[in-house]
């Protein structure tokens, strides 16, 4: 069977852009770049995700962050070198359109509903958490916990996650979403709030509180690394700001390279201060865990009111930002007919895809007020990997195909760069655990028998082949 290619010049004639770009003024310096990124990383991962890394490895939860920031390194140089090959929107699964056929594309199209879609369910029952917390703190009442959690942690239906999702649909559906400076002015909130938590954590620290410190061994902090990388997924967002960066060449590898570099201290930071002020219990598996450990070493619920109001602010932006994501993915899969059109329907009064939004809110919202968070953090892990993983392959497979292609970045050390970074994904998707890797398979097999009873014979690549410019290389299948 053969797979269908999208040359890369395809690629950009389609979104109307040329090899220099698409005209953006160039405006943005390597400190708003890096405000940027560190908007688009932080959010639930840290506020909410790290009670679950520290469960699974104590203390050495920092050797957790430090593993998950070296994948992110690997597969940001990936990123980087293909954003500045093929400077189209759709970024990974335009890509694995260009490099490794139409199958793969689909597929990672597919997993990208795991990066983001699921991702958006992950996001609104870490925000549901906190906001549980600071109608704690404002008011002295919980929400009933039937309405806080679903099912399998002994609720009936996460109410304030759907609601979240709701409101984040009704905005883009109007059209709102947040800017590259909103995001940038959002980062300053969230590291001056994890600033204010590290101060509180580290004036009762305790050293004795960091013992043992690998209590799990090389697996816990495997398994914790895991975890962990779900509070990085979104530094890709910075490649994509390319076209608007004076001197991309230099600023976009070293932005990424900074802001890794920041959150990774920063959590680093954030998790040595919680366990060294009240020990590994107090955090691991602990709801709106940071609140907590603000208000147990201050001894009131202000503190922790405080870091409940900035997380709900942040982590509210997270979902507004990773639904557009969404939304705008299908919409560049349905223009390639590999989805349904409703998808690509753009309502000419507010000009934003209506119907998508609210289907995307809709399925959604299901995870989100029925499932566990760690299963949905889990499953968007997995498939963030992989998808990085491929993005690390189309690197290897583009310069064998378009070697004379222009990069306005190239990754170091070639081919090592993108190969352990493919090897770094897989050790951390190994890391999630047999059950998710089930999940997965499925995920996966569901996806590949879709295309093959819908995408494959809907693509607008195969009605306007040939001739069309596109480039058809035989291919295993
Ligand atoms: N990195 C993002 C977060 O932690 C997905 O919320």
């Amino acid at each position: 069977m053969s797979s269908r290619i999208k040359s890369p010049q395809q690629l950009l004639a389609e979104s109307g852009a040329d090899l220099e770009g698409h005209g953006l003024r160039r405006t943005m310096g390597l400190f708003q770049l890096v405000c940027f990124g560190v908007g688009a990383i932080v959010g639930t991962g840290i506020f909410v995700g790290l009670s679950g890394s520290v469960a699974e490895a104590g203390p050495a939860v920092v050797l957790s962050f430090v593993l998950a920031a070296i994948t992110c390194v690997f597969t940001a140089f990936s990123f980087a070198e293909l954003g500045g090959a093929i400077p189209v929107s759709g970024s990974s699964y335009s890509f694995a359109y260009a490099s490794l056929g139409e199958r793969a594309a689909f597929l990672v199209g597919w997993c990208l509903l795991l990066e983001y879609g699921v991702s958006v369910s992950a996001v609104a029952v870490g925000w549901s958490q906190y906001v549980d917390e600071l109608l704690e703190s404002l008011t002295g009442l919980r929400l009933p916990a039937a309405l806080t959690a679903g099912p399998a942690e002994g609720g009936v239906v996460n109410l304030p996650a759907v609601i979240v999702i709701a409101l984040a649909a009704g905005l883009l559906v109007r059209g709102v979403r947040e800017s590259a400076r909103a995001t940038a002015a959002m980062a300053l909130l969230k590291i001056g709030i994890l600033l204010v938590f590290c101060a509180v954590g580290f004036s009762a620290f305790r050293a004795g509180h960091l013992s043992p410190f690998a209590g799990h061994g090389v697996a816990g902090i495997t398994a914790g690394a895991s975890v962990a990388f779900f509070s990085y997924i979104g530094f890709d967002a910075i490649t994509t700001a390319g076209e608007e960066v004076r001197n991309p060449r230099r600023n976009v590898p070293l932005a990424i390279l900074i802001c890794i570099g920041i959150v990774t201290l920063l959590y680093g930071a954030v998790a040595l201060s919680a366990i060294g002020a009240l020990g590994v219990d107090a955090v691991a598996g602990q709801p709106a865990a940071l609140s907590l450990v603000v208000d147990r070493v201050t001894g009131s619920s202000t503190g922790g009111g405080i870091i409940a109001f900035g997380a709900v602010v942040a982590i509210a932006s997270v979902v507004l930002a990773v639904m557009y994501g969404q939304t705008r993915i299908l919409l560049s899969m349905s223009r390639d007919g590999l989805v349904p059109r409703v998808f690509e329907r753009v309502s000419p009064r507010s000009a934003t895809p209506v119907a998508n939004t609210w289907i995307v809110a809709a399925v959604f919202a299901v995870p989100a007020a029925f499932a566990p968070l760690d299963v949905v953090v889990d499953l968007t892990t997995i498939g963030t990997l992989a998808v990085m993983a491929v993005v690390n392959l189309a690197v290897i497979v583009l310069r064998r195909r378009h070697p004379g292609l222009k990069r306005s970045f190239r990754v170091p050390l070639f081919p090592l760069s993108p190969l352990l970074g493919i090897g770094f994904c897989l050790y951390l998707m190994a890391g999630t655990g047999w059950t998710t890797w089930v999940q997965f398979a499925v995920f996966l097999a569901v996806g590949a028998l879709l295309y093959a009873v819908y995408g494959r014979r809907h693509s607008r690549l195969a009605v306007t082949a040939p001739g069309d410019g596109a480039a058809r290389a035989p291919r295993g299948a």
